[in-house]
Parts: structure tokens; sequence; C-alpha cells
């Protein structure tokens, strides 16, 4: 495996992945952890991330020293070069001004750089740079402006780039992981059948021959995780489905069908739909449905956990990924240490349940291959996020039997479009809005009133921005119509337009 020392680079976690595309296991630790800490993941390699640090600041974060003098290969990117650089005797010094952006390596050699030839375009974003190498290292790529942008060690095995190989900036990027990992030896064994099958074996192990619940919410993780621990533990497994009425057209029948692997007896849905709409009847507040969702979930989820805990059940499994539980520099986000044996998600505390997340070091398309072996259908694989809340922060204002209906109808059209087009994978997420607005128009002779409903595609990454989706303008031309003619309580369709910030990609 390979530990990645994380120095509160916004790169962090893509360095994770691309070790992880490149089939080898990999962790984030914080930059501080100590060299035992780290020894405990039995690491064939250390990398060492970038950061917004300067090496010259006296608080910066610093790896412990004996971590850059143990004999493991070690990448230094970026920060993770300066500190390499400093601790072992080189020197560093302020640039003077910031390189940032695409830069091209006129000159590089050695096996860090096999199988590239010719000038090479990194991404650089740094305003300190090495000036004098720790005795006996050379130098291995250089920039017009800088000269050293690449060390290499008196062994050959540690490294140190000025530039970031993980991003998509420097398109031949992994190569140049690809070969440090190869030069250090790194297992390269990560594949989603390996994955499986530890996962399956952890489970078997932890679990033994108690029984486990878990709730699905008929997304790829709890979906995914229902059907690793049909596989692991078989009939001592039950899934509990909440529907709560604020789901789309089909969208149960479709979760049925998907988990259908589980058998009849071990998927147990709950219609709910009855109390969640009483209970949002006249709010109109976002804030409050979401409120109101929550606490109406935990309510219903509670009664099925009390019956099942009565019936001997011990562990509650859920869906957490490795993004939830990173414990990087500095962000303090994470929950490393997360109790196995403590008060779950909101569940009254004579409720214990001894909590189970297989998922815990995956990434989500990890997630997404284990899925694919898994046999989980594509519609629900490779389907957009829908938010917990669903359809109920998707009509403005007050939520009503009726409104949902016209909503259903009108999403299940923008939706089932994209598919028929060959759209919905190009998209990150998409929905369909209902506004409590009014607006004329004109059917036949006569003057009609219908709502405006508002449709958004966004394309992103990690949800915290988003572009919209620049969709064909035929393609909207038919939605348009489409809905227009089979839902005639929908008088106009708009598009929205607007990235995220300063626009949410949710409407409430
Ligand atoms: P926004 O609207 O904040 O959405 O740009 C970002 C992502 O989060 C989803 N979202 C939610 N998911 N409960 C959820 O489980 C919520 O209350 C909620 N609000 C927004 C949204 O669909 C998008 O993917």
């Amino acid at each position: 495996s390979v530990v990645i020392l994380d120095f509160g680079s916004q790169y962090t976690r893509l360095i994770a992945r691309r070790i992880r595309e490149l089939r080898a296991y990999s962790v984030i630790l914080p930059g501080t952890a100590s060299l035992e800490r780290i020894k405990a993941e039995n690491p064939q390699a250390i990398i060492l991330s970038g950061g917004p640090a300067s090496v010259f600041d006296p608080h910066s974060p610093r790896p412990a020293a004996a971590v850059l003098e143990q004999p493991l290969p070690t990448l230094g990117i970026c920060y993770g070069m300066q500190l390499m650089a400093q601790t072992l005797g080189g020197k560093v010094e302020r640039a003077g001004r910031r390189e940032y952006g695409k830069a091209v390596l006129t000159q590089h050699s050695g096996p860090l750089f096999a199988g590239l030839e010719g000038e090479l375009q990194m991404w650089m974003s740094h305003s300190d740079a090495v000036t004098e190498l720790p005795p006996g290292w050379r130098v291995i790529a250089q920039t017009e402006e800088n000269p050293v942008a690449g060390i290499a060690s008196p062994d050959g095995r540690t490294f140190g780039v000025q530039f970031h190989p993980e991003v998509v900036h420097s398109p031949k990027g992994m190569q140049v992981l690809e070969n440090f990992l190869e030069l250090a030896g790194v297992a390269r064994d990560w594949t989603p059948e390996h994955t499986l099958e530890t996962l399956l074996a952890d489970v078997r192990a932890k679990v033994g021959n108690d029984k486990v619940m878990l709730a699905v919410s008929g997304g790829v993780d709890s979906s995914t995780l229902a059907l690793l621990l049909a596989r692991a533990v078989g009939d001592k497994l039950t899934a509990v489905f909440v529907d709560h009425g604020l789901l789309r057209l089909n969208e149960r029948r479709e979760v049925e069908a998907a988990l259908r692997p589980l058998g009849d007896k071990n998927l147990r849905v709950v219609d709910a739909a009855q109390e969640f709409l009483s209970a949002l009847r006249g709010v109109t507040d976002p804030e409050q449905k979401r409120k109101i969702v929550g606490r109406e979930f935990i309510r219903v989820f509670e009664r099925e956990a009390r019956a099942l805990s009565e019936q001997g059940y011990r562990w509650l499994a859920q869906g957490t990924l490795y993004p939830d539980v990173i414990e990087s520099a500095g962000s303090g986000e994470g929950s490393a240490n997360i109790k196995s044996h403590h008060n779950v998600g909101g569940l009254p505390e004579d409720l214990k349940f001894e909590l189970l997340e297989p998922f815990r070091y995956l990434f989500k398309d990890e997630v997404r291959e284990l899925a694919l072996l898994l046999g989980l259908p594509e519609p629900i694989r490779m389907r957009h996020p829908f938010p917990g809340p669903g359809l109920s922060i998707r009509i403005l204002g007050e939520v009503t039997p009726e409104k949902l209906d016209i909503l259903r109808r009108a999403d299940d059209i923008f939706i089932s479009s994209l598919r028929d087009w060959n759209l919905y994978d190009t998209v990150s997420q998409a929905l369909a809005v209902l506004t409590p607005l009014q607006s004329v128009g004109v059917i036949g002779d006569e003057r009609s009133y219908g709502y405006v409903l508002g449709l958004r595609a966004v394309s992103t990454v990690d949800f915290m921005t988003a572009d919209w989706a620049r969709l064909p303008l035929d393609f909207l031309d038919e939605v348009a119509r489409k809905i227009t003619r089979q839902v005639p309580e929908i008088g106009r369709v708009v598009y929205d337009i607007t990235s995220k910030p300063p626009a949410t990609i949710e409407w409430e």
C-alpha cells in the first residue's frame, strides 16, 4: 500500500484516487502522523502531498523527522518536495513570485520519467523553490523558470517533484505516478475483484452468526452495500427501505427490482407516505421541510430498528465512504476514530447497535466498480444523486399530493428523455422543479393558466461548484413540448442557466 501524508493540499484526495486508479491501495494520514502510525499501514511507499503552507512558516505542518529518514521510497509533491529538501540538508528559497499554471518540463531524465519523451506539460502552483539539493541528490527535471523542478535521492528511490502529477492539467502525470509505484515495488493488486473478496471476508469475520440491518435509500452506496451484505451473510440481513412518498415516478419499483437478489424476506419496504405528507402539510420553508423529513425518517426507522433489535439484530450497516472519514491536515473533518459501539444516526440511547461500515475505505467510483461485480442494475449503479428530502424540496412552497403527481410526471419525461438521447451520463445531476408560479398560455383559442416548471442539469466533480449543462437545444425543445403536451397542468418550461455559485444546484 501507499501512505499519503496530507499537508493540507486541495489535491490530497485526488492523489489517493489516482494511486487507486493505478490499482494500488492508498490511505491518507495527517502530515504529522508518527512513523509508528504510518508503519501500522504496512506501506511500501510514502507520498508527501503539497500544501498551502510555506516551509518558512514556523507553524507549517511537518512530518516527524524519522519519517523522512526512513528508507521507504518516498515521493514529495510541491510543498512535500520542499520539506524533503530542507530537512535533508538542501535549501529552499522564496522565489519572489508565484509560478502558477501550466509549465513545460524542458529537461527531464531518469526512471521517474520512463516512457515519457520530449517536452512534458505539468501543472505548477508554488512560490517557494528548492535552490540547493541535499548532499548526493540530483536534479531530474527543469522548466524555463525553474532549474529544480524534480530531484532524486542518491539511492534513486526517493523523489521530489515541484509540479502536481495528480491533476488533469498534467496530461502525463499518471505515468509519473505509475513509474514511482513501479520503482517502489508497490503491489498493484487493488482490483475490484480483490476488494470484493476482502470485504466479504471482513464482513463475515466481523459479523459471524449475528443479524444485520441496513437502511437502503435507492442510491448506489446503500444498494451496493445491500447486495454485498446479502452475499456475505445471506439470510441474516434485513434491508429496510422507507418509502416517504417523496420519491420519483417508479423509483420504488426500481429499487425493489434492483434488490431482488436479497429475496422478499430480506427486503422490508415500509410505506410511510401518509405520515410524511401529513407532517409536511402547510409547510413552505425549505429548511423546515428538511427538518421534518429528517425527523420523520428517524421516527419510522426507529420503529423498524426497535422491532429488529427485539429480534436480536446486533449490527447496523451504513454506506459511509472514505471521503467522509478521512482525517486530513487542518480540515477538522472526518471521524477516523468513530467508535464501533455507539448510538447511531439519531437512534435513541437505549437502542444500541454495533456499526458496520464496509465501505469506509472506498471512494465512490470504487463502490460503482463493486456494484458492477455484484450485478446492481445500470440505472441504479450510474444514478445521479438524489437528495434525502426527495421531491419535497423540488416543489417550491407547500407539498401536496397533486403537486407531487404533477412534478413526478414532468420529471420522468425529462429524465427518460435524457436517457433516450444518451445524455444522462454526460451530466452529473438533472432535476425538475415545480414552482408555484402560474403563467398565461394559450391552448386552441382559449387562454390558459399553467405552472412554470424549471429544468436544471449540471456538470460538477464535487457538487461544491457546478456549471450548468449545455444540453442541445433540440433536446430541450423536445422535452418542453412533451411536458406541456403530457402534463397539461404545466404551461411553461424554463431551463436554468445559473452556475453554482452563486446558485445552488437545488432551488430550495
Ligand atoms: P446544493 O443545492 O446545495 O446541492 O447545491 C448540492 C448537492 O446536495 C444535494 N442536496 C441534498 N442532499 N439532503 C441531501 O441528502 C439535502 O437536504 C440536500 N440538499 C441538497 C443536491 O441534490 C446536490 O446533489
